[in-house]
Order: structure tokens, then C-alpha cells, then sequence
């Protein structure tokens, strides 16, 4: 009997989308105002989830308080109020599209995650458009 168990989370973050080796016209044309070379932010909501058996002792099949802190420590403290392009390294050479940061998010976090247990991270860029990556 596998459950689903879910933990929120929010960050703020400024990023452009373009690739360098294209010229401004096409990065223009492909990523439109998101091609703004002053950068623009977005007020990112994070879904996590972890779904497993429920260990019988616990009736946990992850403890909640250890995935929040979990994702404080490897995407809030990494990328809240932070220019993703500029400071965060993963994006040196990553275009931080929802797609690609939902794929960063996941592999910081799948290493401290039961290998037992999957895990799904849904991140919402705007209130309408989210992503969502399970490996
Ligand atoms: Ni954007």
C-alpha cells in the first residue's frame, strides 16, 4: 500500500532564458520577454512528493518535518531571492526554464530520499504553468 505524502514550498528568483550562441533576434523570437537581458523574477511554487510504503512503526512514509528542512537547505537556501543565471551554478550552462529547474531540483533532492520511495517535483513558474519531473 503505497501513499503519497506532499510538502509546499515557495522561492523567489530572477532568471532569462537565451542561449548565448544564438543571436539576440532569434533568442528574442524564441523566448520573447523572458529574453529580457535585464532578467525578470518569478514567485516559484514547489511542490515535493514522496511516495512509499508506511513504515509500521511510524505510520510515516517519510517524515514531513525532515522533507521540509531537506528542501530548505537544498533548493530554498540555493535559490530564494538569487539570480539563477548569475548565482546559481547548475545554470551556468542551463537555460533555467521550469523544465530544467524542476530537473536540478529533483537531483538535489534524490540522494537524501529512500531509494525505496519515488519522488515527484512540481514546480509552478506562474499560478497557470507548472512542471512536473519524477525521474
Ligand atoms: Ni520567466
Amino acid at each position: 500500500m503505497k501513499v503519497k505524502v506532499s510538502r509546499k514550498a515557495h522561492f523567489n528568483a530572477a532568471h532569462r532564458l537565451y542561449r548565448k550562441d544564438w543571436s539576440f533576434e532569434k533568442n528574442d523570437k524564441i523566448f520573447g520577454k523572458c529574453n529580457n537581458p535585464n532578467f525578470h523574477g518569478h514567485n516559484y511554487e514547489l511542490v515535493v512528493s514522496v511516495t512509499g510504503e508506511i513504515d509500521q512503526e511510524t505510520g510515516f512514509v517519510i517524515d514531513v518535518k525532515i522533507l521540509k528542512d531537506l528542501i530548505k537547505t537544498e533548493v530554498e537556501d540555493a535559490f530564494d531571492h538569487k539570480n539563477l543565471n548569475v548565482e546559481v551554478p547548475e545554470f551556468k550552462n542551463l537555460n533555467p526554464t521550469a523544465e530544467n529547474i524542476a530537473v536540478v531540483i529533483w537531483n538535489k533532492l534524490r540522494p537524501h530520499i529512500d531509494n525505496a520511495n519515488e519522488l515527484e517535483v512540481m514546480l509552478y513558474e506562474t499560478p497557470r504553468n507548472f512542471v512536473t519531473f519524477s525521474g
